[in-house]
């Protein structure tokens, strides 16, 4: 068993690592760091400014970072668990991949996409279910240098192909199909209808998984078993099953991901290798006080950066287990998450709100009679956990003794900022708390003057470099310096709002951009007008948030049409067809108004805080409307918004 040199074990350790890794940070990261296998030192521990951007960690360093989660434990860990798989129908086997095992499986992808073409720095977009082979994919890329693109099930051929556009990327790596709950999702057709227009992909991989009936393309489409095999008859002639893991830079990229911003397309995030391998081991280790043994399940899909950071590259870089669930948690009842804790004896669980609050809708009955007493520890992400979530994740599923994290991060930051540390730091109904050691998070006003003192409220900003920041999106470095580093001088902006109680203690209360969360996925209020926009018929769009009781933000749309003289509830399916095709289902409106005009001021900005007003039911206090080009819109949209 591997032990945990940098575990803060209380209170005032964490006192104390906060300010050294405030005041010296380069101190306190190469003692953290001097923990990993590298195959050379660094010559810089830290190198950043935040006006280019440009933020380097452990420069010179040569690492793989699959050494730091397989290898590097085979000597201790090679019988013991890595993976369990707990498939989406539970009448079929689970799996259990061990340090051994994974080690094997991951040689025998990273030589299987050797021997279809895939270099060093090519991009590789990865498009699958949630089965082994995904994190096999995602960990086989990283063993030889290619850059790993996953993308989440939920988006739509467009999206895949705007994504392998920008990426420009040359393979993929699919299943036929995806179980989820009782639909399957034919992913290989996706794929092939996002390939149409596209000049980069080379050759496509497809596992089997739900034998759906697909196309396979001559030349271009391979099947995985087949490839699979002959690279394991190769690893086998060999005197070792061993494919050597490729020396990276520690600033090489590891991944793009991409996620919505306030403005256009989605963007590629670029998370490079030393940097995020630490801070995701080192987050892992620290807020849900990982130990030996324990049994961790993340709830998010490996399309998301929870996944990359919580499934696999955290737990597996601590020797932990990871568990990894094909299915959903409404399927084949409202009780499959328990079910999952018992039969597994799950220590950790870390899932999102929209998860808890749609599981509170069922009652406790799917409850009873699970045996949760293995849960030590609790996590939520992705959204601002409302109070009444919390209590009942407390009360009914930690049973009033485990330790509840809220954790508050982003795609951008590669892992945790923001969170107590279970059982370790104090924790507090829906506040993330306290920033965690390497993180200066400070709050401005609107023309970012620094917040100083407690109860208070701003938006919220990180001011030093942190070993997993953003190095780059992919392709187009300006963006990342006018998205994320520009709104503030010398501060990367979160776009987020957040309160800071009397105790220093953070509470995160939303976008602050024309960003989206809906069940915790990130949505660009821009891609969806865009994307409703393309309807034929379909003048101008506007969309906004209101307050949704299980996905925290439902998505509503003001919609002008060319005729009104169409069937409207014809026309709304049409509308939420049209999104589907464009962005995916993930980003279907909730309700959609048809209007005469929007509110705009005579410059023609929509003001979108009336149409956010009114979304949420507010009809009297909507504030000033006197610089409104036509005041009278209101009063109609007002009218119409009744009837939704
Ligand atoms: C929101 C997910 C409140 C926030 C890891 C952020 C949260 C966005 C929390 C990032 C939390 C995430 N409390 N809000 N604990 N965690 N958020 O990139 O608005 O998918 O900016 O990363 O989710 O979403 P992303």
């Amino acid at each position: 068993m591997i032990s945990h040199p940098y575990q803060i074990k209380s209170m005032q350790q964490y006192q104390t690592d906060y300010k050294q890794s405030i005041e010296f940070p380069d101190a306190f990261w190469e003692n953290i760091a001097s923990h990993f296998v590298w195959k050379k030192k660094w010559d810089q521990v830290c190198d950043w400014n935040f006006s280019e951007p440009k933020i380097e960690w452990f420069k010179g360093a040569k690492l793989n970072i699959t050494e730091n989660c397989i290898d590097r434990h085979l000597d201790t860990l090679a019988n013991k668990p890595a993976i369990i798989w707990e498939p989406n129908n539970p009448e079929e086997a689970s799996r259990t991949i061990t340090y051994g095992e994974l080690h094997r499986q991951v040689s025998a992808v990273a030589q299987m996409l050797t021997n279809i073409g895939v270099n060093k720095g090519d991009r590789v977009c990865i498009y699958m279910g949630m089965v082994p082979e995904l994190a096999f994919a995602v960990l086989g890329c990283a063993r030889i240098g290619a850059i790993h693109s996953v993308i989440f099930g939920g988006f739509s051929a467009q999206s895949i192909a705007d994504r392998l556009e920008d990426a420009q990327a040359s393979f993929i790596i699919t299943c036929d199909g995806a179980f989820r709950g009782v639909k399957d999702i034919p992913l290989k057709s996706v794929i092939d209808d996002a390939l149409i227009e596209n000049k980069t992909v080379k050759k496509v991989l497809v596992l089997n998984r739900t034998r759906i009936p697909i196309s396979m393309i001559k030349e271009r489409d391979v099947w995985w078993e087949d490839e699979i095999a002959v690279a394991e008859k190769q690893l086998q002639a060999q005197e070792k099953f061993n494919f050597p893991a490729a020396e990276m830079d520690a600033e090489d990229p590891l991944f793009i991901l991409y996620t919505s911003g306030s403005t256009g397309k989605p963007k590629g995030v670029v998370h490079t290798q030393a940097g995020y391998m630490v801070w995701a081991n080192y987050t892992f280790i620290n807020v849900f006080q990982y130990q030996p043994g324990q049994i961790h399940f993340c709830t998010a899909d490996i399309g998301w950066i929870t996944g990359h950071s919580y499934i696999l590259y955290g737990p597996l870089s601590a020797g932990g287990t990871t568990l990894m669930f094909e299915g959903i948690p409404t399927w084949p009842d409202a009780g499959r998450f328990w079910d999952i804790v018992q039969k597994y004896r799950v220590n950790i669980l870390y899932t999102a709100p929209t998860a808890i609050r749609s599981l509170m809708a069922f009652g406790l009955k799917p409850l009873e009679g699970k045996n949760l007493d293995s849960l030590q520890v609790l996590g939520s992400v992705g959204e601002p956990i409302n109070e009444e979530a919390w209590q009942w994740f407390y009360k009914y599923v930690g049973k009033e003794r485990c330790s509840i994290v809220d954790t508050w991060w982003q795609t951008e930051t590669g892992g945790i900022m923001i969170s107590n540390l279970a059982g370790i730091t104090p924790q507090k109904p829906a506040h993330a708390t306290l920033p965690l050691p390497g993180v200066l998070p400070v709050l401005v006003d609107e023309q970012g003057n620094e917040l100083q003192g407690n109860s208070i409220s701003g938006n919220l900003c990180i001011k030093q470099a942190w070993p997993a920041a953003i190095r780059t999106t992919y392709a187009d470095h300006e963006r990342c310096r006018t998205n994320y580093f520009a709104t503030y001088a010398n501060r990367y902006f979160t776009g987020d709002g957040a309160l800071r109680d009397e105790l220093g203690n953070y509470r995160i209360t939303g976008r602050v951009d024309d960003v989206l969360n809906v069940s915790g996925h990130r949505i660009g209020t821009a891609e969806v007008e865009n994307a409703i926009n393309m309807h034929s018929g379909v003048v101008e769009s506007a969309v906004v948030g209101y307050p949704h009781d299980v996905k925290g933000q439902g998505i509503y749309a003001y919609v002008i049409m060319e005729d009104h003289g169409h069937d409207a509830q014809l026309m709304r399916q049409n509308i939420i067809q049209t999104v589907v095709r464009i962005i995916g289902p993930i980003a279907k409106p909730d309700k959609i108004q048809f209007v005469k005009g929007l509110p705009k001021t005579r410059s023609g900005k929509i003001m979108r805080r009336i149409l956010r007003k009114i979304a949420e039911g507010e009809t009297e206090q909507l504030g000033d409307t006197t610089t409104l080009l036509d005041p009278s819109v209101v009063d109609d949209i007002k009218m119409g918004a009744k009837l939704i």
